[in-house]
């Protein structure tokens, strides 16, 4: 071919990273997609209609977080999640992660699983900076629904959610068994909130009996224990319906991470999430302590844990128990009597009462940049590691792989995290200050982070999504357009062939246990 290529977007001088390797690559972009990965600087010159110099900083696929809450329904009683759709993938970009799976809720009181998909749809179409997938939130197992979870996947939704907590969405055993036998026969991945809801409620109606309401007794409410017996019942359900595959989210513990390691020994197609609340709060600084009211900030369930079990959560992202570092942004304003975590003070309650805080806390956009930053200073994982776990194992489990989480020319979309070049390198003309994470520089529409005063390293540059950048730092910021995100269909799982395993195992029968 004696044509001279025309590139829409040329990246010159970066170093790329992915899952696999860590090497100095030029980028070619055409369109959406990556056209070309060639020499170091051998694009300097080609023929492009724009060249970003990334001056050695790091070049990534874009951050995959398939973890996300937004714009869901009041379904606890007490709250509603703080961003939107539109709110929520703007923090998105602005932290490096491209593609977002939030959640289509189905209401305990709402017979249809499709019906949610759609009302998910009317929210997110036209609204979205970052590209976006659903999956089915199951609040109500019965007939309906149970027959619709064969229409999923047409719908480009491949996986569900349930929860063996809250008593809004507690599913029991009885309806955890058909759910996992209507996903399995249809290639759907399960995805399960895995803590005792009885054992909850009886420990809360014991804490509040004697007058533990403040923030802090969350965490006596929710011992590791309740996960881990519901970790350990999840994965021996799964294994009954001939070894339905199941991802366990937002896994905190010692306990739980070893029964989910055994599983993964013995073969069973068992895999986990972990977050970073998991990673960097723990329950002695940031529940207990003097916080008071504040603690409220950083309830989430699980809520973090000690020191020990924060090491543990370490060890098993290093050694593959968990595939995939996601956020779980679930956020609530702080100081809002009406919909944030504030609701739960009333006049019978003025310190507040803990069973009625909402659960979650915001992290779409620091997920990234945290993980970075661990990574950089404290050696913790190679930064291939951090790719795997932010991007592409996410990719390959919810079956976007390699449109998303990968580079390859011809087939991958042209989504790229550009970070700054690290400090000493020689020819940096770029701005790095104020890496001190504030709630001021962040792009979500809630009113407090977390990780307010936390140091990070380095911080997204450039974020680029199907081949236009979406977040110029040292420029306007957010450059994207609302509406630019798209939904994207997505394919059964790819991860360790976990469909072509159940295939082969064939269908559930009872007549053979
Ligand atoms: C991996 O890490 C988990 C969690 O810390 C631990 O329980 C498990 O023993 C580790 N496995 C190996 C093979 O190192
Ligand atoms: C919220 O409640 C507190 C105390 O109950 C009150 O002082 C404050 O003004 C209220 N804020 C709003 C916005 O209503």
């Amino acid at each position: 071919m004696a044509g001279i290529t025309e590139y829409d977007l040329v990246i010159t001088n970066g170093v790329c990273v992915t899952a696999s390797d860590i090497a100095a690559l030029d980028i070619g972009i055409c369109g959406e997609k990556i056209a070309l990965l060639a020499p170091s600087g051998s694009l300097a010159k080609a023929s492009t209609k724009r060249l970003i110099d990334a001056e050695g900083g790091y070049v990534m696929p874009g951050g995959v977080d398939c973890h996300v809450h937004l714009q869901e329904p009041n379904m606890f009683g007490k709250g509603c999640s703080a961003d939107t759709f539109e709110t929520g993938t703007r923090s998105a970009i602005a932290g490096g992660t491209t593609t977002v799976v939030a959640f289509a809720p189905q209401q305990r009181t709402e017979p249809s699983l499709l019906a949610a998909l759609d009302a998910a749809h009317g929210l997110a179409r036209g609204n979205c900076y970052s590209d976006y997938g659903f999956h089915l939130l199951v609040g109500n197992a019965g007939e309906q629904a149970l027959n619709e979870i064969a229409k999923l996947p047409e719908r480009g939704v491949t996986s569900l959610k349930i929860f063996m907590t809250y008593e809004a969405l507690q599913l029991c055993d009885c309806d955890i068994l058909s759910v996992l036998a209507e996903a399995r026969t249809n290639k759907v991945l399960t995805m399960i909130h895995a803590e005792n809801g009885d054992v909850l409620t009886w420990l809360t109606d014991r804490l509040e009996k004697r007058g533990f309401v403040a923030p802090r007794y969350h965490a006596h409410s929710r011992p590791p224990l309740l996960e881990d017996e519901a970790t350990n019942r999840a994965i021996a359900l799964a294994e009954l319906v001939a070894q339905t595959p199941i991802l366990l989210v937002h896994v905190s513990d010692a306990g739980a991470t070893r029964r989910i390691r055994e599983a993964q020994t013995r073969g069973q197609p068992v895999f986990a999430e972990t977050c970073p609340q998991y990673l960097f709060l723990t329950r002695e600084e940031h529940l207990d302590g003097p916080h008071g009211f504040e603690a409220a900030k950083h309830v989430c369930s699980p809520p973090p844990r000690d020191k020990a079990a924060q090491a543990a959560i370490w060890t098993g992202l290093r050694n593959g128990t968990f595939a995939m570092l996601n956020s779980d942004h679930c956020p609530f304003n702080y100081d809002d009597n009406f919909t944030g975590k504030k609701a739960c003070i009333t006049e019978e309650f003025p310190a507040g009462r803990f069973r009625h805080i909402p659960n979650g806390i915001p992290g779409v956009e620091t997920r990234l940049p945290l993980a970075f930053a661990a990574i950089d200073r404290l050696d913790r994982l190679p930064l291939t590691k951090l790719v795997e776990v932010t991007s592409t194992n996410a990719a390959k489990l919810y079956g976007l792989y390699p449109k998303k989480g990968a580079l390859m020319p011809g087939l991958s979309d042209a989504d790229l995290v550009v970070w700054y070049p690290n400090e000493g390198s020689a020819k940096s003309s770029a701005t790095l200050d104020g890496l001190t994470i504030t709630n001021s520089m962040l792009h979500h529409d809630v009113d407090y982070t977390p990780y307010e005063g936390r140091g990070v390293t380095n911080w997204p540059r450039y974020t680029m999504l199907r081949g236009k950048v979406v977040w110029d730092r040292d420029g306007e910021g957010i450059v994207g357009d609302k509406g630019y995100g798209q939904f994207i269909e997505r394919e059964s799982s790819t991860l360790n062939d976990i469909w072509q395993r159940v295939e082969e195992a064939g269908p559930f029968d009872e007549e053979k246990l």
